[in-house]
């Protein structure tokens, strides 16, 4: 849940951390700190709470470029254990101020192992379970001369999923990385060397990395790095990212939450490129086998496994392949799932959807089943945990999303969804020709119609203003858009602090008709569809119940619908499969605009984190 970073070259440490922070504050930023080799060779180190910018002026005030600092590390915080406080905030270091220490993940053991190192006379500043690893490593540094066995015997004391950055002060090598659970990704640039949680941090500076695997251990010096795995030196595969920085950056948005709502055209298109031969009128996915093609032409069923907005994408993900095949689906949340006293049939498989393939509880879902059932993970950073649990992953392409609100990350998913639905449809003779054709032709000009949606932004800021003024919602929809009303909701609420519902709109007299007054808005979904005239039932119940109502439509006749309401944002019309997409964006936008108005910290939410590597 946390960002880790870490430096070592030529230029002023503090630096280059600093600016590697302020790309991972989407990791956690309740506090944060970093600790430099100064050029006394001793260890300094530097923590506020708060956001990257309070340690940036603490820094500037106390002058640490006065110690020309070569190497250092640097934490953003999301507190899981301890408050978030200077003490408890990272690095944090041994008795001797050797030894300095960064973390993400979990140390399961950590109170038996500070017990014990207390015991031991080990001194403890802060509350969290990360302060035991300086202390243990000091301890082993003490009795073995080869630091890479004083690390081992540290790592077999721990016990948990987690990513470590180490400082050690008089050493060579002074930088050193763990991996064991959580990601870390070894930078390299020309004569320097970075490790950071997440890409973004370092690419201003280079874009050749490495991710690092299960176990592996990283020690870097001035002249190069070494991989160590169960004590072997091994090497890993170096990756070239394709993704620039500008990309990761916010690129004239005032958030970037617009940014990456603006983005969805290009990431739409990207996500079904390389499966999607419209000239052909294929479907193709390399990522699957001829077994794995011949095991869904069987008599299978398939669980969904996912948290979040990537939940609700699996529902439409399950409206999508029903449809389409004779395949049974089921969508469960990854934190019920992964506890649920359940034997899978060897002929389920499970599918793991995730934006950043590092949830706690999808990982540790797939993980029960793994070796027992095929895991196929719809995921959209590459290299990361779900995909590397997974027997296939299709990767969604949208680039990098670093909005707490998950955006682009939905729409490629749902479109993924599509795009394995016909494909399975079509493999297991299910579809007809006529439909799939359909299908695929309704593909080629929908970037278009997504670019057109995205025109509705200027008429969504200008009534969001008055909208801002109420503290409850309700969104419904039927069909495949009743998962849309439950992401629709989530944005909002999870942006503008403004208490949201979703519902399917049949349920509305079943009891929450009764929350409908003139303070009590709904979010109307109403597509042109099958159940258009249902949906205007709905509409009609609430009207009269002086409801005021919101509706998103693709239906030409606005005149009709002035009836029910003054709000009306129409979007463009396409089949009714990918209606959900275009009318999300609808919906993403009004609770961008709405939490604006109100002032809200969009990008980053109270209380949330982009990446859930904790259960
Ligand atoms: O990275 P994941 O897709 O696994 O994340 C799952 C949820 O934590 C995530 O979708 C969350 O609900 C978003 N903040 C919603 O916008």
């Amino acid at each position: 849940m946390c960002g880790i970073v870490g430096y070592l070259g030529d230029k002023p440490s503090e630096y280059i951390i600093l600016n590697g922070l302020k790309k991972l504050e989407y990791r956690g930023y309740d506090s944060s700190g970093l600790s430099i080799l100064t050029n006394n060779g001793d260890i300094l180190t530097e923590k506020e709470i708060g956001k990257i910018v309070n340690l940036e002026n603490l820094i500037f005030k106390n002058d640490i470029s006065q110690y020309h600092s070569k190497c250092g590390i640097g934490h953003t915080r999301w507190a899981t254990h301890g408050e978030p406080s200077k003490e408890n905030a990272h690095p944090h270091t041994d008795c001797t101020n050797s030894i300095s220490v960064v973390h993400n993940g979990i140390i399961e053991n950590y109170s038996s192992l500070k017990d014990d190192l207390i015991n031991k006379g080990h001194k403890f500043l802060s509350k969290t379970d990360t302060e035991v690893i300086p202390h243990i490593l000091e301890d082993f540094i003490k009795e073995e001369k080869d630091i890479l066995k004083a690390l081992d015997r540290t790592l077999s004391h721990l016990k948990g999923a987690f990513a470590l950055g180490i400082l050690i002060k008089n050493s060579n090598p002074s930088l050193i990385g763990v991996k064991k659970g959580s990601p870390l990704i070894l930078g390299i640039g020309e004569g320097e060397f970075f490790l950071a949680s997440d890409v973004t941090a370092f690419l201003d500076y280079t874009n050749r990395v490495i991710f690092l695997q299960e176990n592996d251990i990283v020690l870097v010096d001035k002249s190069g790095y070494s991989i160590f795995n169960n004590c072997k030196k091994i090497i890993r595969k170096e990756e070239v990212i394709r993704w620039n920085s500008s990309q990761a950056q916010k690129g004239g948005f005032k958030h970037y939450m617009l940014k990456e709502i603006f983005e969805q055209p290009e990431a739409l298109y990207n996500s079904i490129i390389d499966k999607v031969n419209f000239e052909e009128k294929s479907i193709i996915f390399d990522e699957f086998d001829t077994e794995f093609k011949n095991f869904l032409k069987e008599d299978i069923k398939i669980v969904i496994s996912a948290c979040g907005t990537s939940w609700h994408s699996s529902l439409i993900g399950k409206f999508l392949i029903e449809s389409m095949s004779s395949i049974p689906v089921e969508v469960d949340y990854s934190s019920e799932f992964r506890y649920r006293n359940r034997k899978l049939s060897k002929k389920t498989l499970i599918i793991a959807v995730s934006q950043s393939g590092e949830t706690a509880d999808t990982l540790e879902a797939i993980k029960r089943y793994k070796g027992d059932n095929k895991i196929l993970s719809i995921c959209n950073v590459v290299g990361s945990s779900i995909p590397r649990e997974s027997d296939f992953t299709i990767y969604t392409h949208a680039g990098p999303e670093i909005s707490v609100a998950s955006t682009k990350a939905f729409t490629t998913q749902v479109i993924i969804f599509y795009t394995l639905a016909n494909y399975i449809g079509r493999l297991r003779d299910e579809i007809t020709e006529e439909i799939w054709v359909d299908n695929i032709e309704t593909l080629k000009n929908f970037s278009k119609l997504v670019q057109d949606t995205l025109k509705t932004n200027s008429y969504i800021n200008k009534i969001s203003p008055e909208l801002a003024k109420y503290s409850d919602f309700l969104y419904i929809g039927r069909g495949i858009n009743y998962p849309v009303a439950l992401e629709g909701a989530l944005k909002l609420k999870e942006i503008s602090y403004i208490h949201a519902e979703g519902y399917p709109a049949g349920e509305m007299k079943h009891g929450p008709l009764a929350l409908i007054d003139e303070n009590f808005p709904s979010v109307v979904l109403l597509p042109k569809d099958r159940l258009y005239e249902k949906m205007i039932a709905n509409l009609n119940e609430i009207r009269s119940r002086r409801g005021k109502t919101i509706i998103v439509t693709d239906e030409d006749n606005i005149e009709e619908l002035n009836n029910y309401s003054e709000i009306i944002i129409k979007i463009p019309s396409i089949n009714e499969f990918l209606q959900p997409i275009l009318i999300t964006i609808a919906l993403q936008l009004l609770s961008y605009h709405i939490a604006d108005f109100k002032g809200c910290d969009i990008d980053q939410p109270r209380n949330l984190a982009k990446s859930v590597t904790v259960e």
